[in-house]
C-alpha cells in the first residue's frame, strides 16, 4: 500500500483535527491590561528560513520558532518533500538532504499560501518543481506573477497546467530584475533562488521588512553571498554549495504591535518583552498620535494608554510604512477615538472583512473603496462573533477585550495560525479570557 494512501489517512486525520479545532474564545471585557508579555518568534521570518533549509543538505537548527498553525503546515509540506523535519518546543531542526519530491500538493499548499516559497530552492536545487498555485484567500487574490516572472527571468521556464505551476531550469542564471511590486514572498523566492545561481543576481524595488533581512542573514550565514537585504536593490553573487546553519528566529512585530495596540486600548501599563523596536518605528509612532505613552528600552517596550484615545489617520504601506498587517488592530483603537480616523489600506484589495463583525459591538465605520472612515463611539458591546482570517480574528479578541460585557470569537483556529497562545498571554496580563471548545 503506497505512500498515497498513508497520505490520504494523514490528510483526513488533519481534516478531523482541524473541524474539532473549532473553539471559542470567550472574553470579558472592561479590563485594564497590567504586567509584562514575552514575544514569540516571528511567523513571517520563521517561514522562509525554514524553507531555506532545502538550499543545503545536513541539519539545520532554528531556535525561537513559535508553535503555530502555519508552522506545521510549512513542517509538513517539507517532510512531503523529503526533509528530516522535528520540533522539540521552540526548537525546530530541519535536514534536507533527503530532498526527493519537487511537487507541493494542492492538499499542502491550500493550507498555507507561503507554501509557494519552496518553489525557488526547489528548482534550485532539483532542477524542477510542481507547486500548486496557492490561490486567492480572504483578504485578496494574492497572484505570484512576480514570483514567476523573475524566475523565467533567471532562466527557468515555466507553465501553468492544472492549477500548478510547473517551472524546470538546468541550473539558473544570475540577471538583474525589476520587481513591479515590493512583493515580500516575491522578494523571499527570488532571493532563495538566485543564491546558488551562476553568476550575479540584482533584484530591484524589492521588500524591505525586516523577515527579508533574517532571511539574507540566513542565507549568508549557510555560506551566500547576499548584500542590500533592507534596501531597495539587492546583490546576489551565486555561489556552489550552501552548508547548514543554526540560527534564532528574529521576534514577531506583528504580534507585539497587537499587544501594544492592546495595551493602549484597555488603558492598561504593558512592558512588551523580547520584542525590537526598531522594527516597529511607524506603529509606535501611530500610537503616540493617538495619545498613548510609549517607553522604549533594549529589547522592550512599554505602553500606557490615555484616558483619550486621539483619532489619527493611517495609510498602509509597505516596510517602512505602517503594516498592513496592524490595520484591523488599530482600527479598533480608532473605532474609540475622540473624533474621525480616515484608515487607507493600500496592500490588499479586502482587508476590511472584520468591519461587518466590529458593526455588530457598535462600532462606527462606514468603508468606501479602499478607505474605512471610523467615527469613534464611547463604548463597544460584547456579542458573539466570527473569526475570518488572522489578522481580523486578532482586532475582534482587542474588541471583546474593551466591550461592555461578554465577546465569544468563534473559529479561533484562524487565530493559531500566527499567534502563539494568545489567550494565555491576555489572561497572564489580567484580562478575563478563556478558551472552550465550540463543539
Ligand atoms: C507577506 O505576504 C506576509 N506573509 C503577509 O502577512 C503580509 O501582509 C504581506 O507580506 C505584506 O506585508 C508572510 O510573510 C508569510 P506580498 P505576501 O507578496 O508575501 C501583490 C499575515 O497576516 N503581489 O508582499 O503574500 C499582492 O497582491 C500575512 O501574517 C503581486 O501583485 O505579500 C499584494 O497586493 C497576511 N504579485 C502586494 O503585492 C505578486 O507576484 C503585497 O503582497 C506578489 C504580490
Amino acid at each position: 500500500m503506497g505512500g498515497r494512501f498513508f497520505f490520504r489517512i494523514r490528510f483526513h486525520i488533519a481534516k478531523f483535527k482541524e473541524f474539532t479545532q473549532l473553539d471559542k474564545i470567550i472574553i470579558q471585557g472592561g479590563v485594564s491590561l497590567s504586567g509584562e508579555v514575552h514575544i514569540s518568534g516571528s511567523k513571517n521570518a520563521a517561514l522562509p528560513i525554514l524553507v531555506s533549509s532545502l538550499l543545503a543538505d545536513g541539519l539545520n537548527t532554528y531556535e525561537k520558532v513559535p508553535c503555530l498553525r502555519d508552522i506545521d503546515s510549512i513542517k509538513q509540506l517539507l517532510a512531503h518533500l523529503g526533509a528530516k523535519v522535528e520540533q522539540d518546543q521552540n526548537v525546530v531542526t530541519i535536514d534536507a538532504s533527503g530532498l526527493n519530491n519537487s511537487v507541493a500538493p494542492y492538499d499542502l499548499v491550500r493550507k498555507m499560501r507561503a507554501s509557494i516559497l519552496v518553489l525557488g530552492p526547489l528548482v534550485s536545487r532539483l532542477g524542477k518543481a510542481r507547486v500548486s498555485l496557492p490561490g486567492g484567500c480572504a483578504i485578496g487574490a494574492r497572484p505570484i506573477n512576480i514570483h514567476l516572472k523573475g524566475l523565467e527571468a533567471l532562466g527557468a521556464s515555466i507553465e501553468l497546467k492544472h492549477g500548478y505551476v510547473e517551472a524546470t531550469a538546468k541550473r539558473l542564471l544570475g540577471t538583474d530584475i525589476y520587481l513591479d511590486v515590493p512583493t515580500v514572498g516575491g522578494t523571499e523566492n527570488l532571493m532563495m533562488a538566485a543564491v546558488l545561481a551562476k553568476g550575479d543576481t540584482v533584484l530591484r524595488n524589492v521588500a524591505r521588512e525586516p523577515e527579508i533581512i533574517a532571511l539574507a542573514d540566513t542565507l549568508n550565514q549557510m555560506g551566500a553571498d547576499v548584500q542590500g537585504a533592507g534596501t531597495s536593490v539587492i546583490n546576489i553573487k551565486g555561489v556552489k554549495r550552501l552548508y547548514p546553519v543554526s540560527v534564532p528566529i528574529i521576534p514577531d512585530r506583528i504580534e507585539a504591535g497587537t499587544f501594544m495596540v492592546a495595551a493602549a486600548l484597555t488603558k492598561g501599563d504593558v512592558r512588551i518583552c523580547r520584542c525590537d523596536p526598531d522594527h516597529m518605528r511607524a506603529v509606535i509612532n501611530k500610537l503616540k498620535q493617538t495619545g498613548a505613552q510609549i517607553d522604549i528600552e533594549r529589547s522592550s517596550i512599554r505602553v500606557r494608554g490615555a484616558e483619550i484615545i486621539k483619532s489619527a489617520d493611517v495609510k498602509t504601506l509597505p516596510y517602512p510604512g505602517f503594516p498592513t498587517d496592524m490595520q484591523a488592530q488599530f482600527m479598533v483603537l480608532m473605532a474609540l477615538g475622540d473624533r474621525v480616523s480616515l484608515i487607507s489600506e493600500n496592500i490588499f484589495e479586502n482587508r476590511y472583512i472584520h468591519v461587518s463583525e466590529l458593526h455588530r459591538m457598535g462600532a462606527d465605520i462606514e468603508i468606501s473603496g479602499n478607505i474605512a472612515m471610523v467615527k469613534g463611539v464611547k463604548n463597544l458591546y460584547g456579542a458573539p462573533v466570527m473569526a475570518t482570517d488572522l489578522r481580523a480574528s486578532a482586532s475582534l479578541i482587542l474588541a471583546g477585550l474593551i466591550a461592555k460585557g461578554e465577546t465569544v470569537v468563534h473559529r479561533v483556529y484562524h487565530l493559531d495560525r500566527g499567534y502563539e497562545a494568545i489567550e494565555k498571554k491576555f489572561a497572564l496580563l489580567n484580562s478575563k479570557i478563556e478558551r472552550v471548545s465550540d463543539s
